[in-house]
């Protein structure tokens, strides 16, 4: 029995088409609330898990050993959502409730959707990077979810997202990776960064592609 039932995880109406709303004119848009506790709590202590039985990609080897698979970009260790718990089945449920809202609203054609892990140990970062390359019929909609309870300024690890691919100035927003908090990209889109963290950092990052060619879908208004 978990605290999650698949079932009982729905997501509130308003405040999920106030969040796609926000990214149909933004192109990238945060909301907090929107996943129940229990089940962040329950996917941070399944990550907990998986990172002490070594199981996730680059951990385990030796203190920095395999951290850097993506050469200097990255140093974050990662695991495929396999969908064999009961907390991965509830968020993978409310990711597709979402897929449906940004379809809605945004007529993308949103299709499948895949999503790992991330842990981040002290001195991790993300450089700046896009998701995806546009007309790469890839990845669309970009989704990260945060895990860390009590995530403070100091604690770094702030997600920097800038409004075009070509924005090199000041970051639009600096995003404080608070537990609960989701934050929506179009992946071809919005150039984005996780700054160093000063405390192990523990996250989800999911990917909505289209389904077919690129062609098929419309651009949002922007
Ligand atoms: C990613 C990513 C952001 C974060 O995994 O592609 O950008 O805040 N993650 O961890
Ligand atoms: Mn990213």
């Amino acid at each position: 029995m978990s605290a999650f039932a698949e079932d009982a995880a729905t997501l509130d109406d308003e405040a999920t088409s106030r969040l796609v709303d926000r990214l149909a004119t933004q192109g990238f848009a945060v909301a907090d609330g929107l996943l129940p506790p229990a089940l962040v709590a329950g996917l941070l202590s399944e990550l907990h898990g998986l990172e002490q039985a070594g199981l996730l990609s680059g951990a385990g080897v030796g203190r920095d050993a395999g951290l850097r698979r993506d050469g200097d970009i990255r140093r974050a260790a990662i695991r495929w959502f396999d969908g064999g718990t009961a907390a991965e089945r509830a968020f993978l449920a409310l990711a597709d409730g979402l897929k449906t809202a940004i379809n809605r609203r945004l007529f993308l054609g949103l299709f499948d959707f895949e999503c790992n892990f991330i842990a981040y140990p002290v001195g991790g970062f993300y450089g700046r990077h896009l998701d995806s390359l546009a007309g790469a019929k890839n990845r669309v909609v970009s989704l990260v979810a945060y895990l860390d309870p009590d995530w403070s300024a100091e604690d770094g690890g702030f997600l920097r997202v800038w409004s075009a691919p070509d924005d090199h100035g000041a970051p639009a927003e600096a995003i404080q990776p608070m537990a609960g908090r989701i934050v929506l990209m179009l992946s071809e889109e919005i150039p984005h960064e996780v700054l160093p963290a000063h405390r192990p950092r523990h996250a989800i990052a999911g990917w909505w592609r289209v389904n077919g060619s690129s062609a098929n879908r419309l651009d949002p208004a922007r």
